[in-house]
């Protein structure tokens, strides 16, 4: 008789992306260090100096179509093979899309679509990069970039809390467990057994994890190919 498959939640920061070429927030050479969050990411900036915030996002989308997956994120992908697998990511690239995860939750959006600054409901793909200042939703508000912004609430965050309740096996990768509700996801697994995978050559906040925690401390495209095949000797054997 088959066994049933073991459900793998990989959780993800701005750090699996790094070594894609895309810069982080936090470390050295972050975006935070170059832009101030209040100008670029929150509803006030939008009001304010929506021309920057919509130049700030225009850059990043230019600069995302650029970007390949890495062997992070393939080898990610690559477990849906013999595991039942979830990704929630705080990433608004698609680079877990474009290495072939089919269940991808997007915690603070998504850098390729665009939506309604009246409706969070009406939410469109953007084609190639440019957000044009003056563009439109077919309710005649002004488009907006499809981000939550610093002080906006987080509308995938109960449907990212189930998928890690759901969780045998915990995998967090690149992400400095700063930025919350999203950094408490890791406290909502189903049990104190659940293992707590870490991938991130830093120093994130784990100080409050009680659950076996084992910290791989590599950069992504190196540690995360090496747990997923550590994973896999262990689960199909
Ligand atoms: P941070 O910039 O806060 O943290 C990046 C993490 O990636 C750190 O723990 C680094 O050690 C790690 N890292 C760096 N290089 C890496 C590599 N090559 N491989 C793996 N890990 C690496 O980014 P996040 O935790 O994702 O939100 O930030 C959370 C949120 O803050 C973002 O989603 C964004 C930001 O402001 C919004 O914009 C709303």
């Amino acid at each position: 008789m088959e066994q049933k498959k073991k459900k793998i939640v990989v959780f993800t920061g701005a750090g699996v992306s790094a070594d894609s070429g895309i810069a982080t927030f936090r470390d050295s050479d972050g975006l935070w260090v170059n832009y101030r969050i209040e100008d670029v990411c929150t509803p006030e900036a939008l009001v304010r100096n929506r021309a920057q915030v919509v130049e700030f996002y225009n850059l990043r989308r230019r600069e995302s179509l650029t970007k390949k997956p890495n062997d992070g994120h393939l080898a990610i992908a690559s477990m849906e093979e013999w595991a039942d697998v979830e990704v929630v990511t705080q990433n608004v690239d698609n680079l877990h899309e474009q290495a072939g995860s089919s269940r991808v939750t997007h915690l603070h959006g998504e850098l390729m679509k665009l939506r309604s600054e009246r409706n969070p409901d009406l939410i469109y793909d953007i084609n190639g990069w440019e957000q044009k200042l003056d563009a439109r939703a077919e309710d005649g508000a002004l488009l907006r970039p499809h981000i939550v912004f610093f002080g906006e609430s987080v509308p995938m965050f109960d449907t990212a809390c189930k998928i890690v309740a759901s969780a045998d096996i915990l995998i967090v990768v690149g992400t400095s467990l700063a930025v919350y509700p999203a950094a408490s996801l890791v406290y909502y697994v189903r049990d104190r057994q659940v293992p707590i995978y870490l991938v991130d050559p830093g120093n994130p906040d784990t100080a409050m994890i009680r659950n076996p925690l084992y910290h791989i401390k590599e950069r992504g495209a190196v540690g995360v190919p090496q747990l997923v095949a550590q994973l896999r000797d262990e689960l199909t054997k």
